[in-house]
């Protein structure tokens, strides 16, 4: 019973935290005037809701893209100029990128039109109108209904409310669940395809710090990159053409070169990807006590192995370079998230909650029949799904990064293809699979690969209880007389997929060749007795589970939004356009440490390391700050760099604007300080704050620093300080 008095304690002090927390939220634009405008203005705000988003009229919501579907840009000029980050843009730098010209390392600046370079595949999209469609889409659902009866009259509404939306030829739309499936909501969209690499600058700035500075704070990074949005003479999205032409905004974003000072009101605009901030206390838990730490342990590993060998050998330095990335940005987010979620007691706070809530439930007679036994149910399942989450984080974690296994995952899937559409199946899928074993190749090396498989094999093996576990790989790994390293180099010395010669020949012969040669291979049927057995005993299980929790999840999520009305609410983000808010603040990391909320040029010169792959600084860059050239984007003799805030954001808001009280571009958000990256799950406004590049930065180094001035000029800067 102790734990209950600690609650309790923890409700008395914290009873406001738990409930209203000023700069927390990602709200839904459309909403904004009947739920933020009043607290917006409070915190600073000087424009209107209606300024913000409006279908009507061109508002701020006009200038902002989804980038690729996995970033956020916005448009900076007239002429469809776009903004965004420099990690977002990075495909199409490293794509257009050869010994010869190499912008990564370089940079890039067009000069004209004519040397912006298109980008197949590369889309943004506008979002026209949001209409809360609950009703229709809920229209029909019940009670008594299995989940699985109803996803399908769901789908079967989506499916009409899409086809009867009042749209245009060239828009699209597309309708997403909010709070848990409580709620649903319709986007029109229009999506333009033609978009072009205007400018990056080098990776040494764009990317100053790289993996060590990544998810920290203090920060100076460039991270920006700039890309414009090409239309049909109509200025309607149109596939790529030569003749397309400079896309028409409904709106651009003004640029303010005042910069910001502490407490100004700040606003972060873009698309959020994906969090849990109504999770049940056990949920909570197992996210940090199981794992997140299994996550890690398994990354720290192949880590390690990678590092080894980039260190030792430059042409694998180069080739597993963006993978290296990869890996360590999410590992390192993660124990920034079990530090934190343990440092601001997530736990504990969350046990409070629901005592509150159980609390004030079990006082209603109709609340406690409907939900009562709900937090309870709640906490049984996840202690179910315990396991297996464990099992589903081992499998998937191991799995992809062991590339032999990608590989004769792809190859597998031949032979599925051949057998459910036959030749036409088989030819089909062909064509992908050579593509995407092209792209693999590329940064692939088989020894890296052979070490990874027997360093990840043994944690496979060893930390995971046998049920869990592919019986080949074990009768395999006796073989081997339980030695991994023998159980891999066996395995890679009887296989060529990690031959690229090799199999790219083979994938040229007729499909019964194919099919035949393949039959045997012994790292194809590894591959598909883990598959098989991770798909008996974990998935199946696994997904029933997941169902129950899912549907309990909408439950607890009504009854949240019933009981704790005094709660503000705001749906997890879903890859939808949402607003951010806060104001320009540093932070306490921890104790006797005080954050500044601003760094400058000096700074990087402090961290300035010749030669280094993460520090070295352009000599450009250095001439610059030597000479303290900074033009109209200096202050006070010096030049600013990044700046954080309390706004609440997420992967996929990279590239996000941010904007200062009047709705002008101040900034460009690209990540989160590494101690309160828990605010996915547990915002916290002690020390959750967004790091953004600051605007003048990004002008300084295109204009002075890559002389790019013309794009500059493209542009519309304002003084709303001087005003
Ligand atoms: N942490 C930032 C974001 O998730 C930036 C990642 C890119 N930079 C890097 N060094 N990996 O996703
Ligand atoms: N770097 C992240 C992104 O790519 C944004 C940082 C965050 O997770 O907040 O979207």
């Amino acid at each position: 019973m102790k734990w209950i008095k600690y609650v309790f304690t923890v409700i008395g002090l914290s009873f406001i935290t738990l409930l209203a927390r000023a700069d927390e939220g990602m709200w839904l634009p459309l909403f904004l005037q009947q739920l933020n405008e009043k607290q917006m203005k409070t915190m600073g705000m000087k424009i209107t809701a209606k300024d913000i988003y409006n279908i009507n009229s061109g508002s701020l919501k006009d200038a902002i893209v989804s980038f690729g579907g996995f970033c956020t840009g916005e448009v900076i000029s007239s002429k469809g100029l776009v903004l965004t980050n420099h990690h977002c843009g990075f495909d199409a730098v490293q794509n257009h990128s050869t010994l010869e010209h190499n912008y990564i390392r370089d940079g890039f600046w067009a000069k004209n039109y004519g040397e912006e370079i298109p980008n197949p595949g590369l889309f943004v999209t506008f979002i026209v109108r949001i209409d809360d469609v609950s009703k229709q889409v809920l229209n029909g659902v019940n009670a008594t209904m299995s989940e699985s009866e109803r996803q399908s009259l769901v789908d079967k509404n989506i499916a009409q409310l899409r086809k009867d939306v009042k749209r245009e030829s060239y828009q699209d739309s597309f309708i997403r669940a909010f709070f848990d499936g409580n709620q649903y909501y319709l986007f029109v969209t229009e999506t333009y395809k033609d978009v072009r690499l205007v400018g990056a600058p080098p990776s040494a700035i764009g990317n100053f710090g790289k993996d060590t500075d990544n998810w920290m704070w203090p920060r100076h990074t460039g991270d920006f990159s700039m890309f414009r949005i090409y239309a049909g003479k109509d200025n309607k999205p149109a596939d790529y053409s030569p003749d397309n032409v400079p896309y028409v905004p409904k709106k651009s974003l003004s640029i303010s070169l005042d910069g910001m000072n502490e407490g100004d009101f700040t606003m972060v605009f873009g698309f959020p990807g994906r969090t849990t901030q109504y999770l049940h206390s056990a949920a909570v838990e197992q996210i940090m006590k199981v794992n997140d730490p299994a996550k890690i342990g398994i990354r720290e590993k192949a880590l390690s192995v990678i590092d080894g060998f980039m260190r030792k050998d430059e042409q694998i330095k180069i080739q597993y370079a963006a993978k290296y990335a990869g890996i360590q940005n999410a590992y390192k987010k993660w124990q920034g998230e079990v530090l934190g979620l343990t440092s601001t007691n997530a736990l504990a706070k969350k046990l409070a909650y629901e005592a509150l809530f159980q609390q004030r439930v079990n006082a209603n007679p109709q609340w406690k029949t409907q939900y009562g036994d709900l937090l309870q149910n709640l906490g049984s399942l996840y202690a179910e799904l315990k396991p297996y989450g464990y099992a589903r984080d081992y499998y998937t974690e191991i799995a992809s990064k062991i590339e032999l296994l990608t590989i004769a995952g792809w190859i597998n899937s031949l032979k599925t293809a051949y057998d459910k559409d036959g030749e036409k199946g088989y030819q089909a899928r062909l064509k992908q699979v050579k593509e995407q074993l092209g792209g693999l190749y590329e940064e692939y090396n088989g020894t890296v690969d052979q070490q990874l498989f027997a360093t990840l094999m043994k944690m496979y093996v060893n930390d995971q209880e046998e049920i869990y576990q592919s019986p080949m790989l074990r009768e395999k790994l006796k073989v081997a007389g339980n030695d991994f390293s023998e159980l891999a180099s066996g395995l890679y010395n009887s296989v060529d997929l990690d031959d690229k010669t090799a199999t790219m020949a083979m994938l040229e012969k007729p499909s019964s060749e194919v099919l035949a040669y393949y039959k045997n291979n012994a790292a194809i049927r590894l591959y598909t007795d883990m598959v098989a057995t991770y798909s008996n005993i974990v998935s199946k299980k696994l997904n029933e589970i997941q169902t129950g929790i899912n549907k309990l999840n909408r439950t607890y999520m009504q009854a949240q939004m019933e009981v704790m009305k005094e709660r503000k609410f705001y749906p997890d983000a879903n890859s939808t356009l949402r607003v951010t808010y806060g104001n320009v603040k540093g932070y306490n990391p921890r104790d006797a440490v005080k954050y500044d909320f601003y760094t400058y040029l000096d700074g990087v010169m402090d961290k300035y390391k010749p030669g280094d792959y993460e520090f070295d600084v352009p000599e450009k860059l250095r001439q610059l700050y030597t000479s303290k050239d900074y033009g109209q984007y200096g202050k006070n003799g010096k030049m600013p760099v990044c700046f954080i805030a309390m706004n609440h954001t997420t992967g996929g808001n990279s590239g996000s604007p941010a904007l200062d009280a009047y709705g002008n571009l101040v900034g460009l958000n690209f990540d989160r300080v590494w101690e309160g990256t828990m605010s996915d799950i547990n915002y916290d406004p002690s020390i959750c704050r967004n790091i953004m590049v600051d605007i003048r930065y990004v002008l300084f180094i295109v204009d002075k620093y890559a002389g790019a001035g013309h794009l500059v000029q493209e542009m519309k800067l304002v003084h709303p300080k001087k005003k």
